[in-house]
């Protein structure tokens, strides 16, 4: 398209996104000698892993003795056994090696009267398979991101990664099945820029935005994911979709899993603390999708409080004041500000709220993005690898445990940057980038940039996100996703009638919402069509119609793809990876996810 001209650049490696994973991974590019650019929309520390509160497991056995394998077989049976062993394994039994690297670069973990990291208990983690609460989720305070952004966005500028901060990536540059760069809109001046690659690592985050309340920033618009879809490859798993269970009620601001880790607990209008009812065990400390549910079902059955009974009493003021200013100083403030409660006196409005999404880019433990080519379900798509929530390894299966997010980021970020420095030759030549491979990201920027229909984009940015809320929630059926399908794909089609009101292209926000908008709804259609598809339930997915888990039939991966004409998706399946990746331990087979 003659009317825009690209600003080429060539490196090694680019990272699209600098959250967690992004950083780590770019970080290791670069110490591998690598060229290393990192893009991203903004500004590095400003990335939505600052606001991960609670913290990062790894069975460090700092506060009591731990094990790897217990700390996997926690994973495994919080995933409803979706998640792939080989790549579990690989995450738990690397794990306490990615804290201690955080450690030496600084990250100001909490510590023990010994000195040693701070650990407290959360959802789902237990001691010798499932016998009881364990503290394996290494904390500084309830700042536990914004603590391990800071320090790596340090480390990556130590190790001269280039930064192209408030670059919004557009699409990916794909050359016959291979990956060759991806394409970018500077925001702050309106040029746009073309990365050549040998590798392109997307860790572009989740996509909570295409609800209507979620924990996420308002930047999660899962564009990674849109741009993989784009691209004709399939999304994994994308109707896995977690409610943290302590949103604060109205504002959907997140109070961490923490809270509960340090002794806080649920009530109902009767003062009832219903989790025993429902996890006798671990009870508060249940998994967020077993906790997500018992709190919709006391709201269901009347036993919500406030005025309309409709949410839940989170209480920490039976706590020491003194353990709450030092490890939940955060969400002590953030009460205060968003639902005026002094949580030393009083317990906190809460209620279940998007916050992370199971499912995205389909990869192997190497973070190589994969694909089924002929008969084999899992090979590698060349130049292309995905880290972090964009990606779906799958370590988090049908359900994440808290905590088990930072530490996806550590480890596969640190594991995509390994394997880069394993498969890549630094300065090695880069085919000559043809104009024909991105005159098609061009015409989608120009088509949405001269958008001049009768429909503003934030209608029908609050179409999809009420549909997602009401239709694909903490419970569904078959009826509801039936009814969310056509609701989304009539926003799909009232595409054709957006209105772009700036023509600019410097800071020009109306086309980026527009062009986030237009990432969120592609991934908005596949989570609902592929949670109506899914006829069973598992983990985050409960489908009240269909109320059991089915190994017969459901044990797999779907695959969807979206077709970016009809909006209509197509699904395939893959094998679940039921084998693990040494002897060290063996495959752990299902059984009933009883807590
Ligand atoms: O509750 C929390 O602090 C969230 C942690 C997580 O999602 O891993």
């Amino acid at each position: 398209m003659a009317a825009y001209k690209f600003v080429d650049h060539s490196f090694d490696v680019v990272v699209v996104g600098a959250g967690g994973s992004g950083l780590r991974a770019a970080l290791g590019c670069a110490q591998a000698g690598l060229r290393t650019a990192c893009v991203t929309k903004v500004f590095p520390t400003r990335s939505h892993t600052v606001a991960a509160q609670g913290g990062i497991s790894a069975s460090l056995g700092n506060m009591s003795p731990d094990d790897w394998r217990w700390h996997m077989y926690d994973t495994v049976k919080g995933s409803d056994w979706l998640g792939d062993q080989d790549a579990i394994e690989y995450l738990t039994r690397n794990a306490p090696a990615a804290v201690y690297e955080l450690e030496h670069w600084g990250v100001p973990f909490s510590r023990t009267p010994e000195g040693k990291i701070y650990q407290r208990a959360f959802g789902g983690m237990t001691k010798n398979y499932g016998e009881g609460p364990i503290q394996r989720t290494c904390a500084a305070a309830d700042r536990t991101g914004h603590a391990m952004l800071h320090t790596m966005y340090g480390q990556s500028l130590n190790y001269a990664v280039e930064f192209f901060i408030e670059y919004f990536a557009l699409d990916l540059i794909m050359d016959e099945g291979t990956c060759r760069g991806v394409t970018a809109w500077k925001l702050d001046d309106g040029t746009l820029h073309r990365f050549s690659a040998q590798q392109v690592i997307l860790a572009t985050g989740g996509y909570g935005r295409a609800y209507f309340s979620a924990t996420s920033a308002h930047t999660c618009t899962g564009d990674g994911n849109a741009m993989v879809l784009r691209a004709g490859l399939p999304l994994q798993d994308m109707e896995f979709v977690q409610f943290h269970p302590t949103g604060i009620y109205g504002a959907g601001c997140l109070i961490t899993e923490g809270a509960r880790g340090e002794g806080g607990y649920l009530t109902n209008s009767e003062g009832e603390r219903f989790m025993e009812r429902y996890a006798p065990s671990v009870k508060d400390l249940a998994p967020r999708d077993m906790v997500s549910r018992a709190m919709t079902i006391e709201i269901r059955e009347g036993r919500g409080v406030g005025p309309k009974k409709d949410h839940i009493h989170l209480h920490l003021d039976h706590l020491d004041p003194k353990i709450l200013h030092e490890r939940l100083p955060g969400i002590s403030e953030t009460a205060k500000i968003f639902a005026g409660v002094d949580v030393t006196k009083e317990p906190i409005p809460v209620l279940p709220t998007v916050h992370y999404n199971m499912g995205g880019i389909q990869t192997n433990f190497n973070c190589e993005v994969v694909t089924r080519l002929g008969d084999d379900p899992d090979s590698v798509v060349p130049g292309l690898m995905a880290v972090g929530e964009a990606a779906c390894v799958s370590v988090h299966g049908a359900n994440r445990l808290g905590s088990n997010s930072l530490i996806d980021l550590v480890v596969f970020g640190r594991a995509a940057g390994q394997r880069c420095a394993d498969t890549l030759k630094p300065g090695a030549r880069l085919p000559e980038m043809k104009d024909a491979l991105t005159d098609g990201h061009l015409a989608r920027f120009d088509r949405f940039r001269n958008a001049s229909g009768p429909t503003p984009t934030s209608h029908l940015r609050l179409e999809m996100q009420q549909a997602m809320q009401e239709d694909a929630a903490v419970f569904r059926t078959g009826e509801t996703l039936k009814s969310g399908v056509a609701r989304l794909e009539k926003v799909w089609a009232a595409k054709a009638d957006i209105g772009v009101s700036d023509r600019g292209m410097v800071w020009n926000s109306d086309l980026m919402e527009t062009l986030e908008f237009d990432n969120l709804i592609g991934q908005a259609i596949v989570t609902a069509a592929g949670a109506l598809n899914r006829t069973e339930s598992r983990g985050a997915h409960a489908r009240e119609d269909f109320a059991d888990r089915d190994d017969k039939d459901w044990m797999k991966h779907t695959l969807a793809w979206l077709d970016d004409q009809t909006g209509k998706v197509k699904f395939e399946y893959r094998p679940v990876h039921s084998y693990t990746l040494s002897n060290d331990i063996a495959y752990i087979p299902p059984k009933a996810r009883v807590y």
